[in-house]
């Protein structure tokens, strides 16, 4: 009998059944080839809108459009075969109506073959999650730190420091879960806060500056991968520097043209 095992993409019912069992693995992916390296050690390619800073040198992710996402989000899908994929919704693309969040997300869906849509706001984008669950669209919440939302939350602040917010973040994800969302993003929340709602929901949570108490993790690939350089938040582990392999490569290539030593004669066609 084959050995060869078949490989199929995780489904929104892997990364729920997950939880309590193994922690979920998330990176951002933008593009085919970097999909394509980082597709064997994730469950779950997120395709974030804060491609807007990373690729596109935004200062926020609010100008960030849904064609941009359509465009990335195709190449994510093409450039993977086992991750379940999830695209953001950009700003201003669904936060009007349910209805506005339905034909953002069915254009994700059916032009770019992935798997769910991420929508940041707990409470209040309840009814929008609940409609578009019950119409085919898995939907990933994100709570806590939502960086469309920086204008009101007045910057990139930690969230849930004191009582009252904490009992904020907790309403947020259970409303989150009980609207039918398959797991839900925390973001820039302390500690004790990601551990409550980890215990309080039955959906995973994954973490990003929000401690080890979550179900699971996700950073953007950028920053583990040391290529964003313009800030690095406190919770990014550096895994990689590739600034610093780019920058000798491209060095090393312009001392070489200089100095005619590129192309050599092994490059002459
Ligand atoms: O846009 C993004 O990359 C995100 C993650 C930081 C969770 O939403």
């Amino acid at each position: 009998m084959s050995a060869i095992r078949e490989v199929r993409r995780r489904t929104v019912r892997d990364i729920l059944t997950a939880k309590g069992k193994t922690p979920v693995v998330c990176l951002t992916a933008y593009t085919a080839p970097m999909a394509k390296l980082l597709d064997p050690h994730v469950d779950l390619l997120l395709v974030g809108d804060s491609l807007g800073m990373v690729i596109y040198g935004f200062g926020s992710t609010l100008p960030v459009t849904l064609d941009m996402m359509i465009a990335h989000a195709g190449a994510v899908v093409r450039g993977s075969s086992r991750s379940l994929v999830v695209v953001d919704l950009p700003f201003a693309t669904y936060q009007e109506s349910k209805e506005q969040a339905y034909r953002s997300s069915a254009r994700v869906m059916a032009e770019t073959g992935a798997q769910a849509v991420k929508i940041e706001g707990g409470v209040e984008m309840a009814e929008t999650i609940e409609f578009l669950t019950r119409r085919g669209i898995p939907v990933m919440g994100h709570i806590g730190l939502t960086p469309q939302s920086v204008n009101t939350l007045g910057g990139f602040r930690t969230q849930g420091r004191d009582e009252a917010a904490a009992a904020r973040l907790v309403a947020d994800a259970r409303a989150v879960e009980a609207a039918g969302a398959f797991s839900v993003v925390i973001e820039g929340t302390v500690e004790k806060v990601a551990a409550a709602i980890s215990q309080a929901i039955s959906i995973p949570t994954i973490g990003i500056g929000a401690s080890a108490a979550c179900d699971g993790q996700v950073l953007v690939t950028d920053d583990l991968l040391g290529l964003f350089t313009d800030f690095t938040p406190k919770f990014v582990k550096k895994y990689a520097d590739l600034a610093g392999v780019v920058d000798a490569a491209a060095k090393a290539y312009a001392d070489e043209v200089k100095a005619r030593a590129f192309p050599g004669p092994e490059h002459v066609v």
